[in-house]
């Protein structure tokens, strides 16, 4: 299969030195890239500013800004069967930016915000039998949202990822999730490694391939 993955955070400039974004390294999205090169897959990887290494097999497109996100993704699609979106996207960014840096004194304390699209919101009507994977990063539990977020979102499975918690989410090497799918499976799974959890997000979608395959 084709896996297009995004990762990383998304940078929203107010002026070329001075941005909104979160605490997202890249990890697991990278994680994702690399668990699917070593099952043999293709492998696109769209990466927000992260300070990491490109896994082997892989070949990564850099970005900044969610429109930029959204435009590569949009780009690279047709090419792909498989997209998991692990990036933490900005919702928001501010509605101005300046090309220089801004003065101190000529700063205005409250920034004005405007929304970013939302890609996978975007890229559905373009789905087309395409496997839709997504995220859904939640302090406390992950459940509800998830599964509000999988629907509102026509996914086909949404990985639940507490992040609250010291051991698991943004910025740390493992992570705690439950698989949530279109198809009602459900898998809890316990604390592991980043990589060990793309492992598991890479058999379910050989495993739902496999079945849409012998069903057609
Ligand atoms: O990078 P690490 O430090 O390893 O941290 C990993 C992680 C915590 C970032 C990752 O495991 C994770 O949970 N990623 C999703 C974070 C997130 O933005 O979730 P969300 O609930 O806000 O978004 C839901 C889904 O919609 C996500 O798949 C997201 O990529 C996507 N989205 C969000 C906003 C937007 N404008 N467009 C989108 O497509």
């Amino acid at each position: 299969m084709r896996f297009l993955v995004t990762a990383g955070p998304t940078r929203e400039h107010l002026d070329p030195v001075r941005f909104l974004s979160n605490r997202s390294t890249g990890r697991m999205g990278f994680a994702v890239a690399a668990a699917a090169a070593e099952a043999g897959h293709a492998v696109t990887l769209v990466a927000g500013p992260v300070a990491l290494g490109t896994p082997p097999g892989a070949a990564r497109v850099d970005v900044v800004s969610a429109r930029d996100m959204l435009a590569v993704v949009q780009a690279h699609l047709p090419g792909a069967d498989v997209l998991v979106m692990t990036a933490a996207v900005a919702d928001w960014r501010p509605r101005h930016m300046a090309a220089a840096k801004l003065k101190k004194a000529a700063m205005n304390p409250v920034i004005e915000l405007e929304p970013n699209p939302d890609i996978l919101g975007t890229l559905a009507p373009a789905k087309d039998g395409r496997l839709f994977v997504g995220f859904a990063a939640e302090t406390g539990d992950p459940l509800p949202e998830a599964r509000r977020k999988l629907a509102a979102k026509g996914l086909d499975l949404i990985v639940a990822n507490d992040v609250s918690r010291s051991d698991s989410g943004f910025a740390v090497e493992t992570n705690r999730v439950t698989l949530i799918g279109a198809d009602g499976t459900f898998t809890p799974l316990p604390l592991l490694t980043k990589i060990e959890v793309a492992r598991e997000i890479v058999k379910w979608c050989e495993a739902q391939r496999a079945r849409t395959t012998e069903a057609t």
